[in-house]
């Protein structure tokens, strides 16, 4: 490509998910709670827990694996690998160099973004406007996320409410005008931060003895608060890129919404007016998976056929920070 690229395209996607399904019965061995509660709260039915030996690294590289095989291209044709997660295997080296290596990945630019749930909407972001500078050729982009490793399994407000898997695209420049990533619209709002949070093993609350007894190490939310907000978000979000855009949401083929409580997502619909057949829901299955949960549900919507050539598809997301963030793609 001589000149600058006139869009970037999803090339192609893939998942992975562990095998071990925990039910919402299973949960009441933890804690007091009940399928119906879970199920009527959240619209959760199971979710999937890696082993103590896998690591969200190890699940990323499987989902990429994917994406690469499904997009056709090698390896070698990788110069961008950009990873989200609030559960990195260790603070440092980043989960995007981990995965690197386990694809054989030897010449690339590699870096970890955190914007928890809306975490893989950003590094879209951050991805495609790397591409379109014209400067890299692909990008491997991935969301990944071990939370069963940062749950409190005795604080039945929030462990009921997660999972692990690992979803990635790879992006590719393309001469063609208004296909792929037509547009994005990220924001964040710091001040919230403190509704969905993990205070320990960072350098305000290192690791100590004391750390583990006050069970800093572990995710807490204010879930009433962080519904409210999360609706408001969404729905600004996704309103904006529609009449940014000058879409209407009748030309909507698909949703993909952050896969974080059925309620939430219904309210959406409602507020959007655009009905719930047209979401891609798979959160009965898989609970929240945060960084994860896009790409999975991506590639999942893209694998059922409900994502078509010449689809107009939303994504919308929101999650810790405060972040959020919603983008509109024409699949080419
Ligand atoms: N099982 C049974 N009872 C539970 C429970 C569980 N797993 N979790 C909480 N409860 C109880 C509470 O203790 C409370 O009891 P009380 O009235 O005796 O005090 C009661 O259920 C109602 O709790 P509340 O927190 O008001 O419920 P809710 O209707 O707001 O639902 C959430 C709780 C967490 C499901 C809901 O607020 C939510 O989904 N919020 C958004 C969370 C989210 O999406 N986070 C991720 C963001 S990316």
């Amino acid at each position: 490509m001589s000149s600058l690229p006139r869009s970037v395209v999803i090339k192609g996607t893939g998942s992975y998910t562990p095998d071990n399904i925990q039910t919402n019965n299973d949960l009441t061995k933890y804690v007091e709670t009940s399928d119906e509660w879970i199920f009527t709260r959240t619209g959760i039915r199971e979710r999937r827990i890696a082993s103590a030996d896998e690591t969200a690294s190890d699940m990323g590289a499987i989902a990429a694996r994917r994406a690469l095989e499904s997009s056709g291209l090698k390896i070698e044709d990788i110069d961008l690998v950009i990873a989200a997660t609030i559960t990195p295997d260790m603070p440092f080296p980043s989960t995007a160099c981990l995965i690197q290596t386990k694809l054989g990945i030897s010449n690339a630019v590699c870096m970890d973004i955190e914007a928890a749930c809306s975490g893989f909407l950003y590094i879209m972001e951050v991805a495609a406007s790397m591409l379109k500078c014209g400067r890299y050729r692909h990008a491997l982009i991935v969301g990944t996320e071990k939370l069963s490793s940062i749950l409190d399994w005795e604080d039945r407000t929030t462990c009921v409410l997660f999972g692990d898997g690992a979803g990635a695209a790879v992006l590719a420049p393309s001469d063609t005008p208004d296909v792929g990533l037509i547009d994005f619209k990220l924001g964040a709002d710091g001040s919230k931060g403190d509704v969905l949070y993990m205070p320990g093993g960072g350098s305000a609350i290192p690791a100590s003895s004391q750390s583990l007894d006050d069970r800093m190490h572990f995710l807490k939310m204010r879930g009433r608060e962080v519904f409210k907000l999360a609706v408001t978000v969404m729905e600004q979000a996704a309103k904006e890129i529609l009449e940014q855009n000058g879409v209407n949401s009748d030309q909507l083929s698909c949703v993909i919404p952050h896969q974080a409580n059925l309620r939430i997502i219904e309210l959406i619909s409602s507020r959007l007016e655009i009905p719930m057949d047209r979401f891609y829901l798979n959160l009965e299955k898989y609970g929240n998976t945060s960084a994860a949960s896009i790409p999975i549900a991506l590639d999942e919507a893209y694998r059922a056929g409900r994502i078509q050539s010449g689809d107009l598809t939303l994504m919308v997301a929101f999650g810790a920070g405060l972040t959020w963030g919603a983008a509109l793609v024409r699949s080419p």
